[in-house]
């Protein structure tokens, strides 16, 4: 049965019981924050790129929940936190109070925005977007970040992004269905599945223990869109950006490699 399917008949056998969400929003924020908080993913990479980099402040796009703004924060960097999501930004700020100390947890400043179009009124030495997220923006709303990027970055500021790649001789394989224990022990299935046609993947995720008092199961969406990330190397070249380095992370899943590069702002 082919992942679509799976997830259909997930769905139908809780009847009734299903509330939708999207996978960033109020109900769905929970669930992804438990199934990343223990992921360290891309994380040693980036670390390592910063310290190479002009100091100065971070600004973290799609920061979610602090997954990289807080370890950043944590290696003496003050991180602007910028999220479309206010229930991860919330979450967010709790861990900044409960697992950072002063000077670290007052070098955090989380904010509401859109990555594609935001105006802060300040310039960063870095701005970063990791996670592969530049993956949830169409091909305009890039446009609309490489602009608001290089409205935000001091000269000779780096913009560093994670793209997806396709993974060596994983080109076919269109359904992935894995169940993934959160921090909490809750177990969740998750399936990632490719309809031939269509421009984006459809991530589900459902919990699979009911929540308690007969309360509604959520099933959460996401549809990143599928290109290989490397023609963002064009679309910054014609946004004035210079290229700097690449890094290949393998086996992120089994379709994907991750690349993390990083670009210079040209005057
Ligand atoms: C894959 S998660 C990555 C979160 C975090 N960087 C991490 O590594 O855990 C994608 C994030 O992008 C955010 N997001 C989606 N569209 C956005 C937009 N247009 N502007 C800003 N954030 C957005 C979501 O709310 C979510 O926090």
């Amino acid at each position: 049965m082919s992942t679509t399917l799976q997830a259909g008949a997930a769905i139908a056998a809780l009847g009734e019981m299903v509330q939708y969400c999207d996978l960033y929003d109020e109900l769905g924020a929970a669930m992804y924050h438990d199934i990343t908080l223990g992921d360290d993913s891309e994380l040693r990479e980036v670390l390592a790129l910063l310290r190479s980099m002009p100091p100065g402040p971070v600004l973290e796009l799609a920061a979610g929940a602090g997954r990289m703004s807080l370890p950043v924060a944590a290696s003496g960097r003050a991180v602007v936190a910028l999220d479309l999501s206010p229930s991860l930004l919330n979450l967010l700020a709790d861990r900044v109070a409960g697992t950072l100390v002063p000077p670290a947890r007052d070098r955090i400043d989380p904010v509401v925005g859109d990555m594609a179009d935001f105006h802060l009124g300040r310039r960063f030495a870095v701005i970063m977007l990791g996670s592969t997220s530049i993956t949830l923006l169409s091909a305009e709303q890039r446009q609309g970040l490489y602009r608001c990027v290089r409205e935000h970055l001091e000269p000779g500021g780096i913009f560093l992004v994670t793209v997806p790649v396709p993974a060596h001789g994983a080109a076919e394989v269109s359904d992935i269905h894995r169940v993934v224990t959160g921090w909490s022990g809750r177990e969740y299935d998750m399936f990632d599945a490719i309809v031939p046609g269509q421009d984006y993947r459809t991530v589900t995720v459902i919990g699979r223990s009911a929540p308690p008092d007969g309360q509604p199961v959520p099933v959460a969406v996401s549809r990143p869109r599928l290109f290989d990330g490397r023609v963002i190397g064009t679309e910054l070249l014609e946004h004035g950006f210079r290229h700097r380095s690449d890094a290949a992370i393998g086996d992120c899943t089994e379709r994907l490699d991750v690349l993390v590069q990083t670009w210079e702002m040209t005057a």
